[in-house]
């Protein structure tokens, strides 16, 4: 569903991101694990096209390599920031409008889609995001993405930050999702938590893939669990 060729991610002189290529499997989660700095986020705003990079993106068969941010969400590709960046003055009714720009005609069918599979979201409509908790805001996140439509959903380090029991329940949402007929590419720093739930996996290290397999042989594999997952 989404191929990615040879891309490169610059900061200045920097590169941070070094000629990797994958893809993405329609049906699948694939995850990106890696550590702090390895260009998880760069290469997730090298597919929105919000960062300096060359390199080839088809999604679909469409090549978008050319495509402006806005142009690539209308694509059906949508991006759960990290650190969630919510609107935290605006409502969750509000910021889930934010998320329907190109799909105004569909928002009250929509929102009511996305009260249903999140039923917090729905006791709070009109209270302020900023007064809800990591976890809820987290799910407000990915509720304001869902109202583009997209059919591919790219998650940046979901689990940052929250208790494990709200991670279990956010990657439980993951999953259902995926079993709804998203295609999912998560990018996580809890490795275990993500290959858990996926299909396949890629290892990033210091802006190049350093080892990628089914996402079960990396659990099991001896560097995966001395390197990420404590032993
Ligand atoms: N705006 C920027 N200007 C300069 N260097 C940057 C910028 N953003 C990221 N970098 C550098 O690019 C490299 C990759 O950063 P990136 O944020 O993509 O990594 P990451 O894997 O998402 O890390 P984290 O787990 O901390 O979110 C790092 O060395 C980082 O310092
Ligand atoms: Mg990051």
């Amino acid at each position: 569903m989404l191929k990615i060729k040879n891309i490169n991610v610059f900061y200045g002189l920097i590169k941070a991101v070094k000629d990797i290529s994958f893809e993405v499997k329609k049906g699948q989660i694939v995850s990106i694990i890696g550590s702090n700095g390895a260009g998880k986020t760069s290469t997730l705003q090298a597919i929105v096209n919000d960062v300096k990079r060359e390199g080839g993106i088809v999604f679909d068969g469409t090549d978008v390599s050319n495509h402006k941010t806005h142009q690539i969400i209308q694509d059906g590709i949508a991006l759960v920031p990290e650190g969630r960046r919510v609107f935290v003055n605006l409502t969750i009714e509000e910021n889930l409008r934010m998320g329907a720009f190109n799909n105004d005609a569909r928002f009250e069918e929509l929102k009511e889609k996305m009260y249903k599979m999140f039923t917090r979201l729905d006791q709070k409509r009109n209270d302020l995001a900023g007064t809800m908790s990591g976890g809820e805001q987290q799910m407000l996140a990915i509720a304001r993405a869902l109202m583009s439509s997209p059919r591919l959903l790219m998650l940046d380090e979901p689990s940052l930050g929250l208790a494990p029991k709200i991670i279990g329940e956010l990657f439980e949402t993951i999953v259902k999702l995926r079993d709804e007929g998203i295609t999912i590419l998560l990018v996580e720093q809890n490795a275990f938590a993500a290959l858990e739930i996926s299909d396949y996996a890629y290892v990033l290290e210091n802006g190049v893939i350093a080892l990628q397999d089914d996402a079960k042989n990396l659990l099991h594999s001896d560097e995966i669990r001395k390197k990420y997952l404590g032993g």
